[in-house]
């Protein structure tokens, strides 16, 4: 009808009709595929996960393992990217290496751009599943300044992922059970958020048919900011700062109700989530179960606790209906593995990569055509050229 409204934020705008993940922010209900988020961290793998995401079933034991063994079959990277990867400094921030890199592969695998057919399309998702951990690993060993390696096939997807980012050289590799669930957990949790703002970059990315991986780049650059993925690097700094100047939590209270002080909880508030996030009380309990079997006291943890007891009992917070989000306790979870924290929104991307898959796929398979709102002009009216000479 001609009439344009405005919605910033698109909090009221649907941008599509979509069967993966359901999720009830008033009650704290999150599913995929109609698996509850609860069940599928108790009892399921990631990889079992992905595989639920992408074609909209738990997989039986022959399609899983089909599954891993072409992802098997894919999990070299052309040497030349590590030549890519050289180029970086040690200090680039390994979201924009990731994105880079993610976005380089498309190079070297051409195929991967014209989607045709559901065989292409099924190609295409095999070898970014099968290649993004390795980018995920390569990443981190270069900015610790260890070698890059390679994986062995004969481990789990997530066992894989732990030997490519964690084996040091003249060491034998012993993944720790505690680790590896606590790690699966955190990538479950994190595997899809419906229409967010980087899957919503993925889709409408993908909407001008751009290759996967392209997409995928997109996805990942929206994924760093701190007010969506990047968040569980800025809750970590956060904390850290909070320890550093003596940790007086009600100071920084004070700070985030402030409303002439930028600064806000991270970890906090969500867009949907208005009561609790499921995600949330699963990775908190998961934080103390780590932490209990590593032995590792962490006194940021108290610093956490402490900050999550006071802004659940104060009325600002309590309004606004403000609670911790997934990213409140993911880093310190992250940090007990010895992950380098700017490296955390990393793994949340890694995490993320079954969900941006399946949501482009349903985008292509339904069709959808190109992603282009509309705005409403504000600017000038109709001004006559002035030569540069009379400006
Ligand atoms: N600390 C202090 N005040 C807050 C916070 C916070 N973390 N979050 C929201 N508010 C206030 C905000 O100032 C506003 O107050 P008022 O009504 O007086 O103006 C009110 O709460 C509503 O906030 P909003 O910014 O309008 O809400 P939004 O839906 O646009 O933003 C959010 C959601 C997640 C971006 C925001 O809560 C935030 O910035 N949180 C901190 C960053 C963070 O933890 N992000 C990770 C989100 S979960 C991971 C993911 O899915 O990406």
């Amino acid at each position: 009808n001609g009439i344009i409204t405005i919605d910033p934020g698109y909090k009221n705008t649907g941008s599509c009709e979509s069967a993966i993940t359901f999720l009830d922010g008033e009650k704290g209900i999150l599913r995929y595929r109609g698996y509850s988020i609860e069940e599928l961290a108790e009892k399921a793998d990631f990889l079992e996960v992905s595989y639920a995401l992408i074609f909209g079933n738990l997989p039986t034991k022959a399609e899983l393992e089909k599954f891993h063994n072409d992802i098997r079959d894919h999990s070299l990277v052309d040497d030349d990217v590590r030549k890519i990867l050289e180029a970086f400094p040690k200090t680039a921030h390994p979201m924009g290496v990731l994105s880079s890199l993610t976005s380089a592969l498309t190079a070297f695998n051409p195929s991967s751009v014209n989607i045709e057919s559901r065989e292409d399309m099924y190609n295409a998702i095999v070898r970014i599943m099968a290649k993004f951990p390795v980018l995920v690993a390569w990443t981190m060993r270069k900015q610790k300044g260890m070698h890059l390696n390679y994986g062995q096939k004969s481990l789990g997807y997530v066992e894989n992922l732990m030997f490519m980012m964690f084996k040091q050289p003249n060491e034998d590799f012993v993944i720790n059970p505690i680790v590896k669930d606590a790690l699966d957990k955190l990538l479950i949790l994190h595997a899809d958020h419906e229409q967010n703002c980087s899957t919503s970059t993925v889709r409408i990315v993908g909407s001008s048919h751009a290759g996967l991986f392209a997409s995928l780049s997109a996805g990942i650059s929206a994924l760093w900011g701190p007010l969506h993925g990047g968040a569980n690097q800025a809750v970590l700094e956060m904390l850290e700062g909070i320890r550093a100047d003596g940790g007086d939590t009600k100071k920084y209270m004070a700070k985030a109700k402030d409303k002439n002080d930028p600064f806000r909880l991270m970890g906090f508030g969500h867009r949907v989530y208005k009561n609790f996030d499921p995600r949330a009380k699963i990775i908190k309990a998961a934080a103390d179960d780590v932490l209990n079997d590593l032995g590792v006291k962490d006194p940021i943890l108290d610093i956490a606790r402490s900050l999550e007891q006071e802004a659940l009992n104060d009325p600002y917070f309590v309004e606004r209906k403000l609670y911790p989000n997934v990213d409140f306790y993911s880093g310190i979870i992250y940090r007990a593995m010895g992950i380098p924290t700017e490296m955390f929104t990393v793994m949340f991307a890694l995490g993320r990569l079954p969900g941006w898959i399946a949501q482009w796929k349903e985008m292509r398979l339904n069709k959808e055509p190109i992603g282009r709102p509309r705005q409403i002009y504000t600017g000038e009216n109709y001004r006559p050229f002035t030569g540069i000479e009379k400006r």
